[in-house]
């Protein structure tokens, strides 16, 4: 147990941007840092690093803490592993608490788990290559089915023998305890306590670092009430949830070729490795958990799914395909042809054939999902109203908005339904999640979790209601939002003054609000111009849409939403309202921003010159009490109240001739 002390000692003399920057390339942006989230995919960066607050947060996918929750998150460690970590990248002793006898005991005993798993690898591997038998029954096997000797070392291919009782006499030789090789599924725990392996071919399961944790056993002649495989059970050192097999040969591949195959058996694996595709691994004895697909994106967000062209196995799928989305990955999907798989096909074709044949053959997951449930849906208008749900559920769990607005177009051809529809059904599974994340979690945050809330956006508190007036304000701002959400990227030219200019379309909407100074009343827009200043000071204009679909407050994103997914046409607006046609759309942005903005500062302006007639009313009353010998101090406020408003009156007047002249052209 690590004390106390040396936690606070690590958490002390971690800098957040040093032990983040290890993993992202940070870009110093005013007091923090940016760079690409190493959590989900994205081309620009929504990933912020504080220094000052020891913090980082994703504003595109969410996900935020201090230095040991980033290294627990990117490195998949345990509280205590990541704590461990960062001493030793700090150079700080670690104290640690007495064990307690029976903590002491577990770890000897998982210790010595380990020790005879690696030492019955080793007899296994013995069996297969010194003994006739092994020879003869089963290296025969391995090469009939194409395996070369060095793969088979590499994986540490062995045999357990016909006779009984081999590992058993085998065991009392080395003095393991019996209790300890029923643990591990070595020896039946029945009466007769008999090897459980024999005449099988084995298959070590090795863990990420290359410890054995368990055995997969394969009969070489096929019996009647004998099982194909069998396979350890769990134990204190094999949590099945958590192993991929082929993970500790074919990780560095996986991380070079930022891509990594999933395919359904030991075999499998074995043969594509051998073929030159290692960045391979099989999810073996289990459906994939998210324990594995964590283990998988420590190395890479790409997966790519290699089936035979069964469409049951397929279908059964379905569900774990969600589960990837839903952790960020990418997945793609790669079939087989009929009466072939990964293992056969791989054999049959050389290492170019092969890796021509998965770049060629890999699909986008769920396009290749839309097509498979179309064909089952046939004409039937239920069935496809359900695939439309079905094709909605996973599409709204793609984080990227990128990639889910082009997955969208092309599901929707392939269903036959327009985008809208598809959209609308995502939209709804979308802002359903948003304000799901955003109810107050019932559970405790873990001990030395220390995530910094951010605050609950008051999503549901009842909001006062809201005037006609201030529906129509607020409708005007968000007009002006809209515009800089659609269109803020784009570069306006400005040539009428002494020298012509350009500036981005975000530049033109903020530097005349901050001219004016001009502040939106409404608590959403101030929300939006609040990052769209951000944004432009940093001069990440092609970012907007992309970093505010991200916003932490959902009544942010919703908008953006709103604003994305229901276009609003320049040229449409013009021709309808003002009956006009402008001949560029250069010239039509432009009024069009410029007829917004100053529709948003009149009506901010005329609600200032309200406000200050409503204060010379309560000053008149204040005056008429205090009786006549303060007439004098009242007259000073009065004549500073009336300028006020005599100044707004000018510009209110000025910008309604503006506002002429941009309609009159
Ligand atoms: N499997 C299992 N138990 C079984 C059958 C299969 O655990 N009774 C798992 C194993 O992980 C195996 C994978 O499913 O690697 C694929 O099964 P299969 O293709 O039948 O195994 P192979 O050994 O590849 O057999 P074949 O040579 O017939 O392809
Ligand atoms: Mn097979």
């Amino acid at each position: 147990m690590i004390t106390p002390e040396t936690i606070q000692r690590v958490r002390d003399a971690a800098r957040i941007e040093e032990v983040v920057g290890d993993f992202v390339r940070l870009r110093r942006r005013g007091a923090n840092l940016i760079g690409l989230c190493p959590f989900h995919n994205e081309k620009s960066p929504s990933f912020s690093v504080s220094p000052a607050k020891g913090i980082f947060k994703c504003f595109g996918c969410g996900k935020a803490g201090d230095s040991l929750g980033f290294l627990m998150e990117v490195d998949q460690l345990t509280y205590p592993e990541a704590v461990r970590k960062l001493a030793e990248r700090y150079s700080i002793d670690i104290e640690e608490r007495q064990q307690s006898p029976e903590e002491q005991e577990q770890a000897q005993v998982k210790e010595t788990l380990f020790q005879i798993n690696e030492a019955v690898a080793n007899w296994f591997q013995a069996q297969l290559w010194e003994t006739e038998e092994g020879q003869i029954a089963a290296l025969s096997y391995f090469r009939e089915r194409g395996f070369t000797d060095e793969t088979i070392r590499a994986f540490r291919l062995g045999y357990a023998p016909k006779s009984w009782n081999n590992l058993g006499d085998y065991a009392k030789e080395k003095g393991y305890k019996e209790e300890y090789l029923q643990t591990l599924g070595l020896i039946s725990k029945s009466e007769r306590k008999t090897d459980v392996f024999r005449e099988r071919v084995m298959f070590p399961i090795l863990g990420t670092s290359g410890r054995v944790l368990g055995f997969g056993g394969r009969y070489l002649i096929k019996k009647e009430n004998s099982p194909k495989y069998i396979n350890s059970p769990e134990s204190e050192i094999y949590l099945k949830r958590e192993v991929l097999y082929g993970l500790f040969q074919g990780k560095q591949r996986i991380i070079k070729e930022d891509e990594c195959y999933l395919v359904e058996g030991y075999t499998d694996v074995i043969s594509l490795f051998q073929a030159g595709v290692e960045n391979v691994v099989s999810s073996s004895g289990t459906s994939l958990t998210s324990e594995q697909i964590r283990l998988i994106r420590r190395f890479t967000k790409k997966v790519t799914l290699l089936y035979d062209g069964d469409a049951a196995g397929i279908n059964a799928s379905f569900r774990g395909i969600d589960m990837l989305l839903e952790e960020g990955m990418e997945v793609r999907v790669v079939l087989f042809p009929d009466g072939d798989d990964p293992d056969s096909f791989a054999r049959k074709t050389d290492t170019e054939a092969l890796k021509t044949f998965l770049n060629h053959q890999a699909q986008n997951f769920l396009a290749f999902k839309a097509n498979i449930l179309m064909a089952e849906a046939a004409n039937d208008p239920l069935k496809k109203a359900e695939v439309l749900r079905q094709m909605a559920d996973s599409l709204a769990l793609i984080r990227d908005n990128f990639s889910r607005i082009t997955l969208i177009q092309d599901c929707a051809q392939r269903m036959e339904v327009p985008e809208e529809m598809l959209v609308s059904e995502i939209n709804r599974r979308i802002r359903k999640r948003i304000s799901e994340r955003n109810q107050p979690e019932p559970e405790q945050p873990e001990a030395g979790e220390a995530i910094e809330d951010e605050g609950t956006p008051a999503l549901n508190l009842p909001e006062p209601a809201q005037s006609h007036k201030e529906i129509q304000r607020e409708a005007a701002q968000l007009g002006l939002i809209r515009l800089a959400v659609l269109y803020g990227d784009r570069i306006l030219h400005f040539s009428e003054g002494e020298e012509p200019f350009s500036i981005s379309a975000l530049t033109y909407i903020i530097d005349e609000l901050a001219k004016d100074e001009i502040q939106l009343p409404s608590p959403l827009a101030q929300s939006f111009l609040e990052t769209l200043d951000i944004l432009d000071q940093e001069e990440r204009w092609s970012e907007i849409q992309a970093v505010l679909i991200g916003h932490e407050k959902p009544e942010v994103q919703h908008k953006v939403l709103d604003f994305l997914q229901s276009p609003y046409h320049l040229s449409q607006y013009w021709e309808e309202r003002h009956n006009i046609i402008t001949d560029r759309e250069d010239t039509l942005l432009k009024k069009t921003l410029a007829h917004s903005l100053i529709t948003v500062k009149m009506n901010v302006l005329i609600d200032r010159a309200d406000a200050h007639r409503e204060r010379l009313k309560v000053l008149q009353e204040e005056q008429r009490a205090a009786g006549p010998e303060k007439l004098e101090e009242f007259q000073h406020q009065f004549f500073e109240i009336l300028v006020e408003i005599a100044k707004i009156q000018k510009l209110v007047q000025r910008f309604a001739t503006e506002l002429s002249r941009v309609i009159i052209r």
